[in-house]
């Protein structure tokens, strides 16, 4: 896609034919972001516009805080912020340090002894969901059925072939999201009577300024975090290693300083970010930008991978610089929507990919390029075959 972006650069606002105005370039994406006037209120979209959000939003419950503006928006989110609100910020994440290295081990200890695998399905997709798994407080017994739903909900977001395939799939995605809430009630229910430490039971019992988050709210909050930190996570993990891969001294710098872990994912995050773009806001106001007058009720896609290589931003912005330094890409967002869980995908990237590079012997792509997934949002291989020295 990014000789595309270079090219849609060219005009940093385009109207794609009828549809939606795709904007490009950094600092008019930055200042939308950023724009009160720019709507993420989902039921703002235009029904051209909302239609293949079907998908994502379950037409049953009120939409969590992602798809809200101000003021629900940061009620919700500061409730659900607050079990990570300091003083408990750095700790929680902190905290969380040695379970992610546990799971880590455990997930690439049972690939010992093999001497092929398949990275999305042997590691990136089991470990971010797994890690959401415990940040809520799912009993480990249920997390297999975790892994279950988000399979289901992960299939759904890339567009199916027939319209039967669709149904299928939107029949598959209508059980697997009627299970999740019907399993997060029960829980929210036991957390409430007995609180343990974890974010269930926070946004179950705590009480402060912004009063409590409802059942329902809690629910819509726990499947938000389901969807938005794992297929994000995976394609950061799974883009991480390919870009590894295809440039080896700097996999080997990795393996000798793991400090450079830091800079490293920032700089995948502009350079092969997983979100490609937002789409699904609308303008609530006629608005100039660039030259080019929005009109008020508009669709608006957000080209946030071509802004993080804009050449008006970043030096070199096409090359894979591990260390790069003033790197505000776009990869997490910006503004009063930007990444939630960015602290804690950070560390899971950084700790995962640290870690393959250490115990993997001799990883080799089978494929270059490997099989993509088919989905303009979301970027990564759907699968990457990777030959070990066993
Ligand atoms: C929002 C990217 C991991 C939870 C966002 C947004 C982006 C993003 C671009 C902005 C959406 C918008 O403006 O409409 C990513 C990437 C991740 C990642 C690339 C991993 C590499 C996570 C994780 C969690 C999470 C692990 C939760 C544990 C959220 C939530 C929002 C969000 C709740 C909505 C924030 C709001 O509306 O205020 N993420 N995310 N994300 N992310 Fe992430």
């Amino acid at each position: 896609p990014y000789p595309l972006y270079a090219e849609l650069r060219k005009t940093p606002v385009v109207r794609d034919e009828d549809g939606p105005y795709l904007v490009s370039t950094y600092w008019e994406i930055k200042s939308l972001l950023h724009d009160p006037r720019v709507s993420s209120d989902a039921r703002n979209l235009t029904p051209e516009a909302a239609r293949g959000t079907d998908l994502e939003q379950d037409p049953n419950l009120p939409p969590a805080f992602i798809r809200l503006d101000p003021p629900e928006h940061d009620r919700l989110r500061r409730l659900a912020m607050r079990p990570f609100g300091p003083p408990h910020t750095p700790r929680r994440v902190f905290d969380m340090h040695g379970e992610l290295t546990e799971i880590v081990s455990g997930l690439i200890d049972a690939l010992r002894d093999r001497d092929a695998i398949d990275l999305v399905d042997d590691f990136s997709y089991p470990f971010p969901v797994t890690v959401i798994c415990r940040l809520l407080g799912v009993p480990r017994e249920d997390e297999k059925h975790f892994h279950e739903w988000a399979d289901t909900i992960a299939a759904s977001l890339d567009p199916p072939g027939t319209d039967e395939e669709r149904q299928a799939q939107q029949e598959s995605l209508r059980q697997a999201r009627g299970d999740l809430a019907a399993y997060l009630a029960g829980l929210v229910e036991e957390r409430r009577r007995a609180p343990r430490d974890d974010m269930l039971s926070a946004m179950a019992t705590d009480h402060g300024p912004d009063g409590q988050m409802s059942p329902v709210e809690i629910i819509t909050t726990a499947a938000l975090l389901l969807v938005a930190g794992h297929e994000t996570t995976v394609n950061l993990i799974t883009n991480g290693m390919l870009t590894l891969l295809r440039n080896p001294d700097v996999l080997q710098r990795l393996r000798s300083d793991p400090g450079l872990a830091v800079p490293l994912v920032e700089e995948l995050l502009r350079f092969e970010p997983p979100v490609q773009m937002l789409p699904q806001r609308t303008t609530l106001a006629d608005i100039d930008i660039a030259g080019t007058i929005i009109p008020k009720g508009a669709p608006l896609y957000l080209m946030v991978a071509s802004g993080s290589r804009d050449p008006q931003r970043f030096t070199d912005p096409d090359r894979f610089i591990p260390d790069r330094t003033d790197n505000q890409h776009l990869g997490f967002g910006h503004g009063l929507h930007n990444c939630f869980g960015a602290p804690l995908a950070r560390l899971e990237a950084q700790l995962a990919l640290t870690e393959l590079v250490r115990r993997l012997d001799a990883p080799r792509l089978v494929e270059d390029p490997p099989p993509y997934r088919r989905n303009a949002v979301l970027r990564g291989p759907r699968h990457l075959p990777l030959t070990v020295s066993g």
